[in-house]
């Protein structure tokens, strides 16, 4: 009698457990549809510096796209690059740290063997703008929300360790989610 009762509390609490596991399971059973797809960041100047821009991102499927425009740089090629941290205090972008690396690569051109933050360069025309249209490889807009672009002075070698000598930071954009509602303008 005693261990007929034991079983049927023992069957009880096993089919109470069952449940909660499958509770659970369809509670994290929602793909990745709530994930952002689109991301902006306001590129602003460091101290002495006047570059300023809009980037946006898109997300669609595997495919992570850069889009935007940057202006107020010397004519020619600059370091641009994602960098870990999306903190800005101080004049000179260091406190965004290095450049972000999801899996323990060196620097190099971009691509699936560098730092997922190598973006290579963006180039200025005589007018000092630079039009940027760029495939993103090794990352995914959730994984650098929050992190920073990082415009250079000069352009990045892509060899140099750890960062492709590319000179001063003079140029700064944490990265958000981006507004759908979104209509160019130039930055003042
Ligand atoms: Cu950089
Ligand atoms: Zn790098």
């Amino acid at each position: 009698m005693l261990l007929n009762r034991c079983l049927f509390i023992c069957l009880i609490l096993m089919a109470v457990s069952i449940t909660t596991l499958r509770a659970q399971e369809a509670a994290h059973d929602h793909g990745h549809e709530d994930l952002p797809s689109l991301g902006i960041a306001k590129i602003i100047p460091t101290q002495g510096n006047k570059v300023r821009g809009i980037l946006r991102l898109v997300q669609k499927g595997d495919q992570l796209k850069v889009i935007g425009r940057i202006y107020n740089l010397t004519p020619g090629e600059h370091g641009f690059h994602i960098h870990t941290f999306g903190d800005q205090r101080g004049g000179d972008g260091k406190s965004t740290g290095g450049h972000y690396d999801r899996h323990g690569h060196d620097h190099g051109a971009p691509g699936a063997k560098s730092h997922a933050g190598d973006l290579g360069n963006i180039k200025a025309n005589d007018e000092g703008l630079a039009e940027v249209n760029v495939t993103v490889e090794g990352t995914a807009l959730h994984f650098i929300l929050g992190r920073a672009f990082v415009i250079h002075a000069a352009k990045d070698d892509l060899k140099s360790q750890p960062s492709g000598d590319a000179g001063a930071r003079v140029a700064t954009g944490v990265i958000g989610i981006g507004n759908p509602d979104f209509v160019w303008k130039k930055p003042e």
